[in-house]
């Protein structure tokens, strides 16, 4: 047995964070098959110099992965023919369905910090990201409709997920998110779809530990603010997993320490959730742990709990008590100090 994991740094500091974590995943060995990287190209580089921003090589190659681990994208502020996001291709090309973002608090000891410690599970493929819109003109004015799709599979199917999720944790909670007190038919099928899991054919009783609660997105977006602390795994439609996905980044201070996972039935693709950093790009100070945290939780996406336990946990260490920071946390450590230091943790253990 062995373990394929293609890497696709695309650009920014994309080229400094994904080599760590390809270290990471070396230094945890032998908790693994036999692992092999696979280098692959994507992002606006490639597409500058091959006219396209992710070869079809790149998409038949990761298709004989058993999992990849993506950098950063820089997108053109302005409109470039012949310019597409490789990320979202990529996304639609596997049927990575479900966006999943840990969001944890890097320190609990600040006071004025509430320590965060979620997961948003987010779907990925539907909602109002199916890009069905229609202008038209009426006697009034321009009018403008967006269909939103909502269906019971795509819903069954994250729904899954965000349980299965939940029941490896220790509070054992899923909080449904939806506004299906106005919108009764789309919200409604996608909160039922979620609440009947535990009841499909097949679960035999497997979630029925799992402690289920539901808040309207509004009330969700205020109490995540007020008290983060009360959620535990929280499972949305596109739009509101969007949005709440990056207010929850907002409460632990650097897009740089958080990781996620696109995942499908067959595949899954770590990512951190930080873009390609121009500002920082080059100069060695760009936070890895996203990256290393994103290659983590790929790996026990996949099964592989001791790999990634060892991981987490000298991150967790690394950023306290040790406090080995980048600058975006207030230190003063380069990008291969805080690799290092992680790597050296991870050693030990
Ligand atoms: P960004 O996430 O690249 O940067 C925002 C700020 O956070 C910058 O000040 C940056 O230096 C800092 N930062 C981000 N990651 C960091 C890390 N690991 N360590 C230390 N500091 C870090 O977002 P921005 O500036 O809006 O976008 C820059 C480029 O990235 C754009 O071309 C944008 O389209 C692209 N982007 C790509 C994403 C992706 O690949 N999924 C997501 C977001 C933006
Ligand atoms: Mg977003």
């Amino acid at each position: 047995k062995s373990l394929t994991i293609g890497l696709i740094p695309a650009d920014g500091i994309g080229l400094e964070v994904i080599p760590a974590a390809r270290k990471a995943i070396l230094a945890v060995q032998s908790e693994l098959p036999a692992v092999k990287f696979i280098d692959l190209l994507a992002g606006w580089n490639t597409f500058t110099r091959t006219g396209t921003a992710l070869p079809f090589e790149t998409v038949q190659a990761l298709k004989e992965c058993d999992c990849a681990l993506f950098g950063s994208v820089s997108s053109p502020s302005r409109k470039v023919a012949g310019y597409s996001s490789p990320i979202v291709a990529l996304r639609k090309e596997l049927d990575l369905y479900a966006n999943i973002r840990p969001v944890i608090s890097v320190s609990a000891d600040s006071a004025s910090t509430p320590a965060v410690d979620l997961i948003v599970v987010r779907e990925n493929t539907e909602c109002l990201y199916v890009k069905d819109e229609k202008l038209i003109r009426t006697d009034t004015g321009k009018e403008a409709r967006a269909t939103r799709l909502i269906t019971e599979r795509a819903s069954t199917r994250i729904g899954k997920i965000a349980f299965e999720l939940a029941k490896a944790r220790p509070r054992k909670l899923l909080t449904i998110i939806h506004k299906s007190n106005v919108l009764s038919v789309t919200d409604g099928l996608f909160r039922e779809s979620v609440r009947a899991v535990p009841t499909l054919p097949g679960i035999d009783g497997k979630f029925d530990d799992v402690t289920i609660e539901e808040q309207l997105v509004d009330s969700a977006v205020y109490r995540l603010f007020r008290e983060p602390q009360i959620y535990d795994v929280m499972v949305a439609p596109n739009l509101y997993g969007d949005i709440i996905s990056d207010a929850a980044a907002a409460l632990v201070g650097s897009l740089g320490v958080i990781p996620s996972i696109n995942a499908g039935d067959n595949f899954v693709m770590g990512e951190p959730v930080h873009g390609s950093a121009p500002d920082i790009a080059g100069k060695g100070i760009a936070n890895p742990v996203a990256s290393i945290r994103s290659a983590a939780l790929m790996l026990r996406h996949l099964g592989y709990t001791s790999a990634a336990d060892k991981i987490d946990k000298a991150v967790n260490d690394t950023l306290a008590p040790a406090k080995v920071l980048t600058a975006d946390l207030g230190g003063s450590h380069s990008t291969i100090q805080v690799t290092d230091h992680i790597l050296g943790l991870i050693q030990q253990q």
